[in-house]
């Protein structure tokens, strides 16, 4: 007993603190999500342009993959027996969309992140990541080898100095720059352009974008901030998921065909994990399509989010965002669980986010747009802050 008494206080002292995590049941709607018995808005959803709630897509799919004839386990790892079709195809896919670089697939973002980085990584390389880059990331450069600096949010000055710093190093036989293109707490966005032009200076770096809150909802067609800036061929490995814009699970790398080759040889949690389901790769192939034609969804999501983040200006809270993710930065975690119930009790589902996922002090409540929503409720929502 005295063992779990252990655990039993730190959850007291996390509850003490405001920082208790526990799961919710919840029934989703459309936009709206059903908890405890009350309907709200849901604006905690990663489901961006609302293909996940689109049942017509669902059936739509249906028609295409009779149920029957679909597999729901690959039963193994894809260098075994899991290497269905469906995944060649949606490679295929991937690789057409994205000017025919190379796509491998990953079962999740997560196991993506701690995969690569670990596979392409020694003790001759050095990572530097961007100090807010997603634990995923930061779990990755924990399992590798490698030598690891970390350069302030966004200041890509700093990140110049840290190049130069360690470029002559003859220990350091190359860097990997690590950031995301849109960060999933703060919802800012790292300048692409100027980092493929810092990259081109120096032979020894390769950079590393993570698109996870950006694929579906940035550019053209879709495919990410890299395509808004027209950067994809300069991203030596742009990373994304399958489980937010794309409604679906999954992670996918775009890269040399070199790199996907090596992964694929050294690469742990893509050797040694069961592959996810051939349903669930044709059903990300199906809906990959329907993303980059999403062009009206995307055009709304973008007014909407302008909206809200020059109303939470105006009214007074700090907001670092300049897109669909909007935190309201508060400060102490205490004020921001209040927050979140004040919201929840007016009919929207705003989540708290609190340290250790954010930085001490900057507990906020976190706001999460998708195309379902309209600014009017947004306006009613804002008038309840
Ligand atoms: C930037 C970033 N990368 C990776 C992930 C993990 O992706 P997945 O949910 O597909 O494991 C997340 C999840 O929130 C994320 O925000």
């Amino acid at each position: 007993m005295a063992l779990l008494d252990y655990y039993q206080q730190q959850l007291d002292q996390l509850k003490q603190t405001g920082n208790l995590r526990q799961f919710t049941v919840n029934q989703q709607q459309g936009a709206y999500i059903e908890i405890a018995g009350r309907k709200m808005l849901n604006l905690s959803s990663n489901d961006y342009l609302g293909l996940a709630a689109h049942s017509q897509l669902r059936e739509e799919f249906q028609d295409q993959h009779p149920i029957s004839r679909c597999y729901f386990s690959s039963s193994s790892s894809r260098l075994l027996t899991g290497n269905f079709e469906e995944y060649e195809q949606f490679e295929d896919s991937l690789s057409q969309a994205f000017l025919g670089r190379a796509a491998l697939l990953f079962n999740s973002g997560y196991h993506m992140n701690i995969g690569i980085l670990p596979a392409l990584s020694d003790s001759k390389t050095l990572i530097l990541a961007d100090k807010l880059v997603h634990a995923s990331m930061i779990d990755g450069i924990r399992l590798s080898t490698a030598k690891y600096v970390r350069y302030r949010h966004n200041d890509l000055q700093h990140l110049t100095q840290l190049i130069e710093k360690y470029h002559d190093d003859p220990q350091i036989e190359r860097m990997i720059v690590v950031t995301e293109s849109i960060f999933s707490m703060d919802g800012d966005e790292t300048d692409l352009t100027a980092l493929v032009r810092i990259k081109q200076r120096f032979d020894k770096v390769m950079l590393y974008v993570d698109e996870a809150h950006a694929i579906g909802v940035r550019g053209e067609d879709g495919l990410g901030c890299a395509d808004q800036y027209k950067v994809i061929a300069d991203i030596d490995l742009l990373v994304g998921t399958f489980g937010k814009a794309c409604a679906s699970i999954g992670g996918y790398l775009i890269c040399d065909p070199i790199i996907r080759r090596y992964l694929i040889n050294t690469m742990r949690p893509l050797i040694f994990s069961t592959a996810l389901p051939p349903i669930n790769i044709a059903w990300s192939d199906f809906i990959f399509k329907k993303v980059m034609a999403a062009k009206t969804e995307r055009l709304h999501l973008h007014k909407i989010s302008q909206d809200l983040q020059k109303a939470i200006v105006a009214k007074g809270y700090h907001s670092p965002s300049t897109s669909h993710i909007v935190p309201i930065i508060v400060g102490a975690s205490q004020t921001a669980v209040e927050k979140s119930q004040s919201v929840q009790q007016h009919g929207f589902y705003a989540m708290p986010v609190r340290p250790p996922t954010v930085p001490r002090h900057s507990a906020r409540l976190r706001i999460s747009l998708t195309s379902l929503i309209q600014f009017d409720d947004l306006q009613r929502l804002v008038a309840c802050l």
